[in-house]
């Protein structure tokens, strides 16, 4: 931030050589260490340009700071959703997770992860790749990071001989994943819980139908429910 113009009254502290916090003049007496406790504004800068890298790791070799990253943002913002076991830091084995991760080491900018799962529809069992924990730091927004993993993690389900691929989300995103080919068929409904008695899972779901057998029985999908499992992702 060297010479660049800050607002009047306000200076700022470089941390590293990435980062620039800067504060308000009321708050120089105070230490850099009493930050946290600051309640007046203070907004982050980069002084540098970002160069983030796009890579994929599996349970074997995701590095523990970005597990700690992906899940520390699930835990805040889908904390009602996501029923985790606390001491578990990566998702199970048995789903064989695939993470795509934007990053500039050790800062994690952006997420989605690819799971394995099956759905069954009309007497049939599909496999299907799950699209989940799709995420971006709120700071590095809006800059294609999460076009890029998510990108990265369709492309990944399209070549892994699924039948379907399917992923929940809003309806103001659905023009985000329609870009990567996803799309939503309103008439689709998926369940989810015990399969005795489960419930509806009245999320928007976007779907891919991938195999030849999925796509002959796409209309089976439209006018039956797709049962998910015991819990969706
Ligand atoms: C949804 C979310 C992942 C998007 O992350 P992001 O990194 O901002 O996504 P992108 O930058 O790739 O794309 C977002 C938008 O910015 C636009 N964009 C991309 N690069 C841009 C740039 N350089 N300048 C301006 N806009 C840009 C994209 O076109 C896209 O527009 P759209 O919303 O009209 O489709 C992020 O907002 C987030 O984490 N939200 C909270 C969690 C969440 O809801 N996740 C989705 C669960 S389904």
């Amino acid at each position: 931030m060297e010479g660049a113009s800050l607002p009047e009254g306000h200076r700022s502290i470089s941390i590293g050589h990435r980062f620039v916090i800067t504060l308000e003049s009321s708050h120089r007496q105070r230490t850099v260490d009493k930050r946290a406790n600051w309640l007046g504004n203070i907004c982050y800068n980069f002084d540098q340009p970002l160069m983030p890298n796009l890579s994929r790791f599996t349970n074997n070799d995701l590095p523990d700071h970005f597990a700690h990253q992906i899940r520390d943002f699930i835990r805040i913002h889908w904390y009602d959703a996501f029923q985790y076991d606390i001491h578990a830091l990566t998702i199970s084995d048995e789903l064989a997770p695939v993470y795509f991760v934007v990053a500039e080491e050790p800062a994690l900018f952006s997420h989605a992860a690819a799971v394995t799962r099956s759905v069954e529809c009309n007497g049939q069992t599909y496999s299907c790749g799950g699209l989940s924990a799709v995420l971006t730091y709120p700071a590095f927004r809006k800059r294609g990071y999460a076009s890029q993993v998510v990108q990265a993690a369709t492309e990944h389900l399209n070549t892994g001989s699924f039948d379907v691929a399917l992923l929940w989300t809003t309806p103001e995103r659905e023009r985000f994943y329609g870009r990567f080919g996803w799309e939503h068929h309103p008439a689709i409904r998926t369940l989810k819980g015990s399969q005795a008695s489960p419930e509806v899972y009245d999320d928007f779901a976007m779907i891919r139908f991938l195999s030849e057998r999925a796509q002959k029985h796409q209309v089976d999908f439209e006018t039956h429910p797709v049962y998910v499992g015991p819990y969706s992702w």
